[in-house]
């Protein structure tokens, strides 16, 4: 970097010195808060295997931790009346992408931190990027840190959002956090992106980059400075394949907001949820689709899907939500003689112990057995249908595609559907049931099946397909 405060040998000088003279680190069982000098693969105070956790000792941290008294604290506090704390109304920042501000309750909060969880290759620099080259072009300090990438690979992503216009957004390629830290001291930027959390590494700890000890050093550094600068924080951070934020997880208690960032990578359409936010509710989501030019705002989705359902045996349209907004989403089944034993149980877009659920709950109240048949179902365009309402169209897709029998509303458009399957057989209320139904009215699909217009799902499986039921493709 060309800015003096962006200098490398500037800003390294200092942890470079401190690495010399290592402070002691410790390592703290996380099942029982045990410290261990050294780390070792199982805790000798509760037993427990792979729990000790790496830690840069603090002043006055072992004496904390043992609930002494804290030398140097200063005593008592004088508590305020909640109505006299001052609390200035945020005004957000805005990032241009009316979906992301959405979930986000109406933009940035300036000094919060936000935490971006999603699959690698989801989209989350593309995301933050498009944001901050907004913020940028609005007249915002920004600064992008990218801890993965080198600064010409960050460029050609951003002349590719962005088709040619200046790119103004600073950005330093760097994963030692002290150079980071010195760097936010510096810069003082508004708004902040990390990219991300699991690639900086703080030289205070031996622990590897993206270790659980590491990640929650990196994160509760850069918390520190950002409160203590107001800076607002967009962290990325990675999730593995079984969808927990590994390592992040362990953050979502520091930082303000956490967005989930889910989707198929090979599929197009992308989902934006807040799992948490404390400054807006977490019932928001926006759907994206990406193009060559970036993730482009989804508003009609329904119409996209309906218009896009087959309307074949083994297709239904579930009534789904994406946090408040309501979606159309197609969901297909396939269901052939297995070979295996046991059978093979696919699920994309839904859960596989769900989907072991509603099979055991059609066989058993449905009279659909398909004890040695593979089922596969697939929520299409990538969407995830993970709430309780999507049980009936799973099963619904299950049933044609066994009995090999389309499914259609008596106007001859593809079947809606939304509900939750009981155990008992019933079919269980979900929420927002009338926005679920005006959406399927809105787009030509009423009347839906759902815990309205059906009690059991033995009652909803002989309206869906009616007389048209065909001898059994898959014998139980
Ligand atoms: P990326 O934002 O790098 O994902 P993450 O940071 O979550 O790992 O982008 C992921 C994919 O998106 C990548 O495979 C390339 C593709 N892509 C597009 O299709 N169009 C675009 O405009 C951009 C920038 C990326
Ligand atoms: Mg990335």
């Amino acid at each position: 970097m060309s800015q003096s405060g962006l200098d490398r040998g500037d800003v390294l000088g200092a942890p470079y010195a401190q690495s010399i003279a290592r402070p002691a680190t410790i390592h703290v069982c996380s099942a029982c808060g045990h410290e261990e000098s050294r780390w070792a693969g199982q805790c000798s105070a509760c037993g427990e295997w792979n729990t000790l956790v790496e830690e840069v000792r603090r002043h006055g941290q072992r004496a904390a931790r043992a609930g002494a008294a804290i030398p140097g604290s200063t005593g008592a506090l004088t508590p305020v009346p909640l109505g006299e704390v001052a609390a200035a109304a945020h005004a957000r920042l805005q990032t241009g992408i009316g979906e992301l501000d959405g979930v986000l309750g109406g933009g940035l909060v300036p000094g919060s931190l936000v935490l971006i969880g999603g699959a690698p290759g989801i989209g989350k620099s593309t995301l933050t990027t498009m944001a901050l080259a907004h913020l940028t072009a609005a007249g915002r300090r920004t600064l992008y840190v990218s801890a993965e990438e080198s600064a010409a690979q960050i460029r050609l992503r951003a002349q590719r959002l962005t088709g040619g216009t200046p790119l103004a957004i600073p950005v330093i390629a760097e994963t030692d956090l002290g150079a980071v830290l010195a760097t936010l001291e510096s810069v003082r930027p508004e708004v902040c992106v990390i990219d991300s959390v699991q690639t900086l590494h703080s030289a205070e700890l031996s622990s590897a980059a993206g270790s659980v000890g590491q990640v929650r050093e990196v994160a509760g550094e850069i918390l520190r400075v950002a409160k203590a600068r107001g800076i607002c924080v967009l962290l990325v951070g990675h999730v593995t394949k079984d969808g927990a934020l590994a390592g992040p997880r362990v953050l979502e208690h520091l930082v303000d907001c956490v967005l989930q960032f889910e989707g198929e990578r090979e599929r197009t359409y992308r989902t934006v949820r807040a799992i948490k936010n404390r400054f807006g509710s977490t019932n928001e989501a926006g759907v994206f689709e990406m193009r060559d030019h970036g993730l482009v705002e989804v508003l009609d989705a329904s119409a996209m899907f309906v218009s896009e359902a087959t309307r074949a045996p083994g297709s239904v349209v579930l009534c789904a939500m994406q946090g408040s907004r309501p979606l159309l989403v197609e969901v297909q089944a396939l269901v052939s003689p297995s070979e295996l034993e046991p059978p093979r149980r696919v699920a994309a877009g839904f859960d596989r112990n769900r989907l072991a659920l509603v099979l055991a709950v059609l066989g058993r109240h449905g009279g659909i057995g398909l004890g040695t048949a593979d089922v596969f179902v697939n929520v299409v365009g990538g969407i995830r249908a993970d709430e309780p309402g999507a049980d009936l169209a799973v099963a619904l897709a299950v049933a044609s595609a066994a009995r090999g029998v389309a499914m259609t509303s008596p106007a001859g458009r593809p079947l809606a559907c939304f509900g939750e399957l009981g155990l008992t057989g019933e079919l269980r209320s979900v929420a927002h049931g009338d926005r679920r139904i005006a959406e399927a009215t809105k787009f030509g699909l009423a009347p839906a099946l759902s815990p309205d217009s059906h009690r059991t799902v033995r009652e909803a499986l002989a309206a869906a397909l009616g007389g048209r039921q065909r001898s059994p493709r898959v014998a139980a």
